[in-house]
């Protein structure tokens, strides 16, 4: 048995996503989070918090920057310092405020598709244009297709969003793609804002993800990289997130456009971010195993389904389905019907495919397999 067999019921816990589907019925395996309790580091810090009993205002415990600072260096061979680091209570405030920083209304943000959506919902809600670039599926992997990109480019684009490790595609862009990427970007004076929440989520041992920012000095300056514990920690309802912003003129911009409007983090956001990077390293091992596990699994029952399609993910938690061949319509519609509540595609820009969190315990995992063959 490992830990993360434990079935653990989140019904009537105003669970986002467990509570969405009014039929009891329904297994919920849309937004990111997973079905996994947290660390015990991470409980035993939340627990010292409360027992503390005070709960005003709070600040960064240095520890907590240094442990940042630590990791990045090792795991992506960047010196960062302290004073780049900007805590956000969300990674995507992160992403609405880099819109607003760096293009003006009449402006546009660039942006490969199918995609995390509110990759396109901010930048609507920010009343900035839209510039969408289909992602190229090329070689089993959804890829960027570096020509159609700069084709697109006009005097308007001014921020390019970058989603890497990539959701919904699972891909883990390389050192040469994001080269590529990069020199569009400086030729063309971009700024590159790069969502890195699911780059502790690797699934390929071949793999290895590489921060775009740490590709040349020119690279650092011209970045705004998000990165957070909470998709990896399963701590997304704490809300911890920080983008890291070297270059000292967009950093002191991004400040002004975020003061007033975002709150300050809790001790709980803190403690549970300190604990996760400082001692959730073994649990964190365990976690990529079982899911790789349960990857290896939807991957081989899912394609036996006739017409159904899922590529082997390189990184996340998320399948890309392509169900587009099965001749069934509507088909996340139909899933609900016999109790799977995926993500439909079409959210992401991404019609007739569907997205599945498969971050549950086996049994459930097993459960859902069950009900989708029988729509076949
Ligand atoms: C690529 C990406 N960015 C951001 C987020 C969410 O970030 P937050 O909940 O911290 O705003 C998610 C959640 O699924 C995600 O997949």
């Amino acid at each position: 048995m490992s830990i993360f067999d434990q079935v653990i019921d989140r019904r009537n816990t105003n669970s986002y996503k467990w509570d969405k589907y009014s039929d009891a019925n329904v297994i919920p395996v849309w937004v990111a989070d997973m079905d996994f309790k947290a660390a015990p580091p991470i409980l035993k810090a939340l627990q010292k918090v409360t027992e503390h009993g005070i709960f005003g205002y709070s600040g960064c415990p240095d520890e907590l920057n240094e442990v940042v600072m630590e990791r990045l260096r090792t795991r992506h061979g960047w010196d960062v310092k302290k004073e780049w680091i900007v805590w956000l209570p969300g990674l995507v405030p992160g992403i609405g405020l880099s819109i607003r920083t760096v293009a003006k209304e009449e402006e546009a943000i660039m942006m490969t598709t199918p995609v995390y959506h509110p990759f396109m919902l901010e930048t609507r809600a920010a009343g900035r244009l839209l510039q969408k670039v289909p992602l190229l599926f090329e070689n089993n992997r959804w890829t960027i297709d570096f020509d159609a990109l700069e084709a697109s480019i006009t005097p308007q684009t001014k921020l390019f969003l970058l989603c890497n490790p990539h959701n919904p595609g699972g891909t883990v862009f390389t050192k040469e793609e994001q080269e590529k990427l990069l020199q569009i970007c400086l030729k063309h004076s971009i700024i590159i804002c790069s969502d890195e929440i699911h780059c502790d989520l690797i699934l390929d041992t071949t793999k290895k993800h590489v921060s775009i920012a740490t590709l040349s000095p020119e690279a650092e300056q011209s970045t705004i990289t998000l990165l957070a514990p909470s998709k990896t920690f399963n701590i997304a309802g704490l809300g911890c997130s920080m983008a890291i912003i070297p270059n000292d003129e967009l950093r002191t911009n991004f400040l002004k456009t975020k003061a007033g409007l975002m709150p300050m983090l809790s001790a709980y956001s803190y403690e549970a971010a300190l604990a996760a990077y400082r001692d959730g390293a073994v649990w964190h091992e365990e976690l990529l195993v079982y899911l790789r596990q349960n990857h290896q699994f939807l991957l081989n029952e899912v394609n036996q389904l006739k017409g159904m399609k899922m590529m082997p993910l390189e990184a996340t938690y998320l399948a890309w389905i392509d169900t587009r061949e099965t001749g069934i319509e509507n088909f996340a519609q139909k899933l609900e019907e016999v109790g799977v509540g995926v993500s439909d595609g079409i959210q992401f820009d991404g019609e007739g495919f569907i997205r599945l969190n498969f971050a549950c315990p086996r049994t459930t995992l097993e459960q859902v397999i069950r009900r989708i063959k029988s729509l076949f």
